[in-house]
């Protein structure tokens, strides 16, 4: 019996470890992330590390670096162009909007 205890703690404590780092986000940033996975990920970078697959397209986490984050959200409201043929336009509802702005910025604070 006692051992039986052990061995689901320790199994417990692996799958603790397994999702601690989606834990780490709030449920808001969560959702932005899944929408930039989905959306966007094929050729801007949406992680703190890798290369855009797309070599024009930003990585998510360096848009800090040329603008506020914030004056995005108009830009994702209205559907955002940035004339570039490559890019297809995004109309976003407000609470995507949110939730992306703070997966963004989840990208800026941990770097
Ligand atoms: C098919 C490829 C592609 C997809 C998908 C894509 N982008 Fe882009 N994106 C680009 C390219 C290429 C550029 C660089 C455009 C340029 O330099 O003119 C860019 C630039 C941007 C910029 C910078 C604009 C600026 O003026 O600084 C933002 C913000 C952006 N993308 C957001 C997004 C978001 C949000 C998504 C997902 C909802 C997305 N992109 C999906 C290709 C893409």
């Amino acid at each position: 019996m006692i051992h039986i205890l052990t061995r689901t703690g320790w199994q417990l404590a692996l799958a603790l470890a397994l999702v601690a780092p989606a834990l780490a986000m709030s449920p808001a940033e969560q959702r932005g992330r899944s929408f930039a996975r989905t959306n966007c990920a094929k050729c801007h970078s949406i992680d703190r590390f890798t290369e855009s697959p797309l070599k024009i397209a930003p990585p998510f986490r360096t848009l800090h670096e040329h603008y506020p984050i914030e004056t995005l959200a108009e830009a994702l409201a209205e559907g955002i162009s940035t004339g570039h043929p490559t890019m297809p336009q995004f109309q976003l509802e407000p609470d995507q909007i949110n939730d992306f702005l703070a997966f963004l910025k989840s990208l800026e604070k941990r770097r």
